[in-house]
């Protein structure tokens, strides 16, 4: 894919499709509680499409619309036992919820993946789960994963990591187990499970205790299924945020755009590089918060970010390195070792685009430092993406702005964004 110098810039409004986060769990939720469930806006991308499937496969009625997709839910205990290997893809969020919940479901399943999703650490979500007695034989550490789902015990667990995919894991295990589990996680992450059970009706309590949250989850609640408007993709808008803010001439529009408080440190990190970003027409979407923004070009200063704000933006630091590129001065992210543990090493192929780029990049320990590029393009050999769909969108809007970018493997953007090289097309960009 070829992403190649722009003048007239970014412009107009652009359709962002939905929150892949929340289109997860929009059909994992319903499939799991009474009733019919109507979804407007869903994600239609490939690890979206995995978790679809993997439904399917344990006999869950979905019917596609076209425009909407229709869930036909038979609460906690109906899912059946899928009659092969269930397949998710590249999807981490399909791998990890799935653990959790089929760990407390009466049947045996395996979990399989691609490269990258076999290569990605599992004991993070089999090891927690163990302590509520769950029977889950991973491939040291890595997928396949066989569950032999079981009656768990509710217990306290404590969840170390920020990864809000272990915390909605654990979660999902304790709604179809009895009793009151206590799941603390040390740093509050995303949101959306604890959000959208509790409008389903689940009893489920959210506690601050220090900086992190302890969530009561009362298990055997079963669910009452409720339609759902997924709201658009934050962490996909900020592709065009960027391309806008680094672009003369650019100004855009992304409407319904989520922007969850746990997961908007890329709008902090923007703003405080002094990006010119509105956030107009605050509402709410089944109890997620929903802006329209509006971004236009910029003079960015480059900025310090602590580790802190890294779990609020975990995903959008490929495209936040970009838009330091070409800030006036250099920035330092601290804090960045679960990019490591990402769809690829986030954190080295940030540092070995950046610097075939021209760009003044290094790594220390956890920390990436980038000195922007000072006016001069340097030689650009090919982008390395390892098939990551984050880098390979970071880097065609790199392309807009620096011309002649070369990026290997796009195929991956249909993971998440499968619009995205018409979109940006559309909106002024120029890639083939
Ligand atoms: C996600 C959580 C994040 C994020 C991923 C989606 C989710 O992962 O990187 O793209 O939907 O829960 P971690 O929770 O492992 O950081």
């Amino acid at each position: 894919m070829l992403s190649e110098k722009i003048t007239n810039g970014i412009n107009g409004e652009i359709s962002i499709p939905g929150d892949k986060s929340i289109s997860h769990r929009s059909i994992i939720i319903p499939s799991i509680s009474n009733g019919i469930c109507e979804i407007k806006n869903i994600l239609r991308s490939e690890d979206v499409l995995h978790t679809l499937k993997a439904f399917k496969k344990m006999g869950v009625k979905i019917e596609d619309s076209g425009n909407n997709l229709i869930i036909y839910g038979n609460g906690l205990k109906s899912l059946k036992k899928p009659e092969s290997e269930i397949y998710l893809g590249n999807s981490g969020t399909s791998a990890r919820l799935l653990t959790g919940l089929l760990s407390s479901q009466n049947f045996e399943t395996i979990l399989t993946g691609d490269k990258s999703l076999s290569s990605r650490p599992m004991k993070r979500i089999s090891e927690p789960l163990k302590k509520m007695g769950a029977d889950i034989q991973t491939q040291d550490g890595k997928m396949p994963i066989k569950i032999r789902g079981n009656a768990l015990t509710k217990t306290n667990i404590d969840v170390e990591l920020p990864s809000a995919q272990i915390k909605s894991g654990l979660i999902l295990a304790a709604i179809n187990t009895d009793g009151e589990t206590n799941i603390f996680e040390k740093n509050i992450t995303r949101d959306h499970t604890e959000i959208m059970l509790e409008s389903f009706g689940a009893n489920i309590i959210n506690l601050r205790k220090n900086d992190g949250k302890l969530i009561k989850v009362e298990g055997n609640k079963e669910l009452k299924s409720q339609n759902i408007d997924v709201p658009s993709d934050l962490s996909s808008s900020a592709f065009f945020i960027v391309s806008a803010l680094i672009n003369k001439n650019s100004k855009i529009l992304l409407k319904n755009i989520n922007v969850n408080p746990t997961r908007d440190g890329v709008l902090t990190a923007l703003k405080l590089m002094g990006a010119r970003i509105s956030l107009k027409n605050k509402r709410y979407s089944n109890n997620e918060l929903v802006y329209d923004i509006e971004a236009e070009s910029s003079e960015l200063n480059g900025c310090e970010l602590d580790p802190n704000i890294a779990k609020l933006m975990i995903d959008e630091y490929p495209i936040l390195s970009i838009a330091a590129s070409f800030a006036k001065s250099p920035s330092i992210f601290r804090g960045l070792s679960e990019l490591r543990v990402k769809e690829s090493d986030r954190l080295a192929l940030i540092n070995i685009n950046l610097n075939k780029c021209g760009v003044g990049c290094k790594i220390n320990g956890d920390n990436l430092y980038i000195d922007p590029l000072n006016g001069t393009k340097q030689s650009t050999d090919q982008i390395i993406t390892e098939f990551d769909h984050r880098i390979a969108m970071s880097f065609a809007v790199m392309g807009s702005k620096l011309g002649n970018v070369f990026i290997k493997d796009p195929e991956s953007i249909k993971t998440s964004f499968p619009s995205f090289i018409k979109s940006f097309n559309d909106s002024g960009g120029s890639i083939t």
